[in-house]
């Protein structure tokens, strides 16, 4: 069990693609036991099922008994993995029952913290953070902030489970988490793309090819993270050697905007992560 989770029970709210990579890679890690994690959907059966799979539980406990006998109400950590459009009402619906014991992390895109604290009344502590797919397969990275009252470290023990957490600081960087880790996989999965067109192109199948390219972009990922801090620049010289394969290739890439491209699209996502946040403020 994860020391930092050892005194909640994990409620949560949203039993879709987020919410189980979240509750699979808090029990798959061992991160808390099945029985304190609480699964809930709008849709019942999907809680179930997800619940089934896990040996979780579908009904949040009043009260429990301690060693001695004795009962106690657990510390709740919820976990709003529904829709941006659906938190406030799921927020809304519960907030006669949230205490100063609690603390609501929203995983929702664009709804930011006013928004949680709105809706869920004056008494939880209040997260958001912002997950991406690879959590499907453990490899996520979350950006989480707190609203100053709560946690931080329950809260980061839960993402921990599927991949890594960096902290944010100002609530106004979420734009540019959601347009780099957020959305970021989308371009990688679209480079992954082109690049084995390219192989496809040389000659190569297409299997071939998506493995080559998918590879060699996991290594550069990996050699990045592994470097005590090598400036990405110094990574991409050393592989460009004088007259060589991959300064042809670079010298295409700048030739066609390459890094002007990635530039802007994580500019293209931000301005409209920010445009979500103030039609939710604004609604
Ligand atoms: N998927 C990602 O990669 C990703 C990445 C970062 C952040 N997020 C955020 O994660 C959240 C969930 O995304 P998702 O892709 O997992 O969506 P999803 O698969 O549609 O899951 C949302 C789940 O919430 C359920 N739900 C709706 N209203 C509810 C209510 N009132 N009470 C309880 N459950 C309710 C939905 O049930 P029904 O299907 O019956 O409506 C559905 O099972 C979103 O806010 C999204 O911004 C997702």
């Amino acid at each position: 069990m994860d020391q930092r989770l050892k005194d909640y029970l994990v409620i949560l709210i949203g039993c879709g693609q987020m919410g189980r990579a979240l509750a699979e890679g808090l029990i798959d890690s061992a991160a808390i036991e099945p029985a304190r994690l609480v699964c809930l959907d709008a849709a019942e059966k999907k809680a179930q099922a997800l619940a089934d799979d896990l040996n979780a539980r579908e009904d949040i406990p009043e009260v429990e008994l301690d060693e001695s006998g004795q009962p106690f109400r657990r510390l709740r950590l919820y976990i709003v993995a529904v829709k941006p459009g659906d938190v406030r009402a799921v927020l809304e619906s519960r907030s006669d029952s949230f205490t100063d014991e609690d603390t609501i992390v929203s995983v929702a895109a664009g709804v930011p913290i006013s928004v949680i604290r709105r809706a869920a009344g004056p008494f939880p502590g209040v997260a958001r953070a912002m997950p991406n797919t690879p959590a499907l397969i453990g490899a996520g990275v979350t950006g989480v902030m707190g609203d100053g009252t709560i946690d931080m470290e329950a809260v980061n023990a839960v993402f921990e489970a599927v991949g890594r957490v960096v902290r944010i600081r100002h609530e106004a960087h979420f734009h540019a988490v959601t347009a780099l880790s957020g959305s970021g996989p989308a371009y990688i999965f679209t480079a992954i793309e082109a690049m084995a067109d390219g192989g496809v192109l040389m000659g190569l199948d297409r299997a071939t090819a998506i493995e080559l390219a998918s590879g060699a972009i996991e290594g550069a990922a990996r050699l990045v993270q592994a470097q005590d801090f090598v400036h990405t620049a110094e990574l991409k010289d050393r592989v460009a050697s004088p007259g060589g394969t991959t300064i042809a290739a670079l010298a295409a890439l700048e030739q066609h905007g390459f890094r002007h491209a990635l530039i802007r699209a994580v500019e293209a996502a931000a301005v409209r992560s920010k445009q979500m946040t103030e039609d939710f403020e604004s609604s």
